[in-house]
């Protein structure tokens, strides 16, 4: 097995973010200096990945033009010899090769994923969900695609979260298989604590081989009346065909303003143009409290 295809839904209504995301689209919020879908489109990029597709929706077209050229603007950084901006302006048109697709009804993610088919053809793929965030060493998504290229089968990339929490997201069955990496026999989608199948959740990671689209296609509506993806999952995870593996890394949840707002500081504390500004600013705060 060979990854070398991305999906990334970005079709959400954002409600967690409103009213900032009335017109602007979350994925489009700037974390520091860059929107938050281009640390996705990176963190593919760094993991060998050189076709991403964008399941977008009606009022999302910011995204198409932030990666598409932009002569105007860039005539002009370059008569006032603004050549960092330059460069950084041209770089995100030249990040990847990437393709959109709309998801026409807002019906759950799992349905965003099965608008990827006709992108991802008969190759397994890695899912990045646009909103989670990864701070890590080596990239989250590169870390799942070599236990999915060793097992040859799907994997969903997950971390131990506490019992109140684990009802936002998903849990998963495991038996572990090495350090890390675990046989998946079983998950399901925002369980109840007496629903819940382990401390380990399911966060914003796949990598699905193209068996998954099938399923998709007759599945019921589960959780909230919509398509889930865990619901489709859950078929090859009774099959024997699913790893998941515990990533090493740390992730944001920016669709949410809690989550938004730890990304914010901790990657402004780690830039070059704010981080020693922002460490005395929050220190002169914090002595305030
Ligand atoms: C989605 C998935 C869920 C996963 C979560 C975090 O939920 O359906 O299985 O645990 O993302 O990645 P959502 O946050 O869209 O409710």
């Amino acid at each position: 097995m060979k990854v070398r295809k991305a999906v990334i839904p970005a079709a959400g209504l954002g409600t967690r973010m409103l009213p900032a995301t009335k017109t602007v689209p979350k994925e489009m919020l700037p974390l520091v200096d860059k929107p938050v879908i281009q640390y996705i489109i990176e963190e593919a990029v760094a993991a060998g990945i050189e076709d991403i597709l964008i399941v977008t929706n009606r009022a999302k077209s910011a995204m198409d033009d932030y990666f598409d050229y932009y002569p105007e603007l860039e005539d002009r950084l370059q008569r006032s010899g603004k050549e960092k901006e330059l460069a950084e302006v041209k770089r995100s048109a030249d990040l990847a090769n990437i393709f959109y697709v709309r998801q026409k009804e807002t019906k759950g993610l799992g349905h965003a994923i099965w608008r990827a088919k006709r992108f991802v053809g008969d190759e397994p793929f890695a899912v990045l969900l646009g909103d989670d965030i990864m701070k890590a060493q080596k990239p989250v998504i590169r870390q799942l695609i070599d236990a999915a290229e060793k097992y040859d089968r799907s994997c969903v990339g997950v971390q131990s979260v506490a019992t109140e929490a684990i009802s936002k997201y998903s849990s998963v069955k495991v038996s572990p298989l090495e350090e890390r990496t675990f046989a998946v026999s079983d998950m399901n989608e925002k369980p109840t604590r007496e629903q819940m199948l382990s401390n380990y959740a399911i966060l914003g990671r796949y990598v699905l081989t193209p068996d998954i689209f099938p399923i998709l296609e007759t599945l019921e509506p589960g959780y909230g009346g919509e398509i889930q993806l865990t619901d489709g999952l859950k078929v090859l995870a009774h099959q024997d065909k699913m790893l998941a593996v515990d990533f090493e890394g740390r992730r944001y949840d920016t669709g949410n303003l809690k989550g938004f707002l730890e990304a914010t500081v901790d990657f402004a504390l780690e830039h070059p143009e704010t981080g020693d500004w922002l460490r005395a600013f929050l220190k002169e705060k914090a002595a305030a409290l």
